[in-house]
């Protein structure tokens, strides 16, 4: 049993024209199966979280009750792609596990929305967000190196509080990231193999083989978003990471939870009145 799925060609090629759908189940399986051992792994082995004290800062800043982290357009492009995510993966998998429905329509409409909400996004992240915040730096390397020799019991400094997004969260994003743009790409060109508003169809544009392949990459990262969607949701209900999700609702998180997980010196909290030294 491969993990793709061939035919013949009419010119008497063998070609591949999509991935086996057993992998839907490998994927969930994969989704199910992390969230299981990292719930026990922080339950019962996880030694209680530590962070090295905070270097002191150049210009103490007086910081309100409620930290800004998600503007309100961050905040509808997250709620806007994440409900296109969903309506794509029950379009494109329901069918396919037996539950059968006209889903072609609705899954490129929703293909569509993620297109230009991920479009935004990039424009958005670029021009007016802290666009490098998201990609892991130096400390974020060398903080990993800490924890990990602490995590196998040997002697290392602790690790610095976290700027705006742990490291975990930047791996996570690049991983996404990737998926995300490989179903968009492919996903473009497959909508000339069916109707739709934007141009006329032309399904033979490229060869079996090419369309083929393009079918096999779409199939190969939406699966693999199933895996990546599950341990997302499991991460966002988790009862230590609320106060993160909530701030994707409201905007904000509290001044206690920024100072216990976040360095005010890595992430800076932009456009706080400064705190005068001698005390006025
Ligand atoms: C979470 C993201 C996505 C997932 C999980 C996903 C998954 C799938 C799957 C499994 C199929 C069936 C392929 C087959 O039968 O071999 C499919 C078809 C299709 N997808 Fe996606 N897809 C996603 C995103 C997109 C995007 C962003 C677009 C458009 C920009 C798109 C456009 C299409 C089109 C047009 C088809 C129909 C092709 C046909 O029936 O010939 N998809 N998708």
């Amino acid at each position: 049993m491969g993990i793709l799925e061939w035919a013949t060609s009419p010119l008497g090629q063998r070609v591949p024209i999509h991935i086996a759908w057993f992998l839907i189940w490998v994927a969930l399986i994969a989704g199910l199966g992390f969230l299981i051992v990292h719930a026990i792994y922080v339950r019962y082995l996880a030694k209680q979280k530590g962070f090295a004290p905070d270097l002191p800062s150049p210009g103490a800043v007086e910081l309100p009750e409620r930290i800004p982290r998600h503007s309100l357009a961050a905040r509808l492009f997250h709620w806007i792609m994440a409900a296109a995510m969903f309506v794509l993966l029950f379009t494109a998998f329901l069918p396919k596990v037996g539950i059968r429905f006209n889903w072609v329509t609705y899954h490129w409409i929703a293909g569509t929305v993620l297109t230009l909400s991920i479009l935004f996004h990039i424009v958005h992240a670029s021009f007016y967000l802290d666009f490098w915040s998201i990609w892991p730096d130096r400390s974020d390397l060398e903080d990993a190196r800490k924890r990990f020799q602490r995590f196998l019991g040997n002697s290392a400094e602790l690790p610095r509080k976290f700027a705006k997004y742990p490291l975990e969260n930047k791996l996570y994003h690049g991983v996404v990231m990737l998926a995300g743009l490989l179903v968009i790409v492919t996903g473009i060109f497959m909508m000339f193999r069916v109707r739709t508003v934007f141009f006329p169809r032309d399904p033979y544009l490229f060869s079996d083989m090419t369309w083929g392949m393009m079918y096999v990459l779409h199939g190969l990262a939406g699966v693999g978003l199933i895996t990546l969607t599950i341990v997302h949701v499991y991460f966002a209900v988790r009862p230590e990471k609320l106060p993160i999700t909530a701030s994707m609702i409201v905007g904000s998180m509290s001044r206690e939870f920024y100072l216990k997980e976040h360095d005010p010196n890595r992430w800076v909290i932009e456009g706080l009145p400064h705190r005068s030294v001698d005390g006025d």
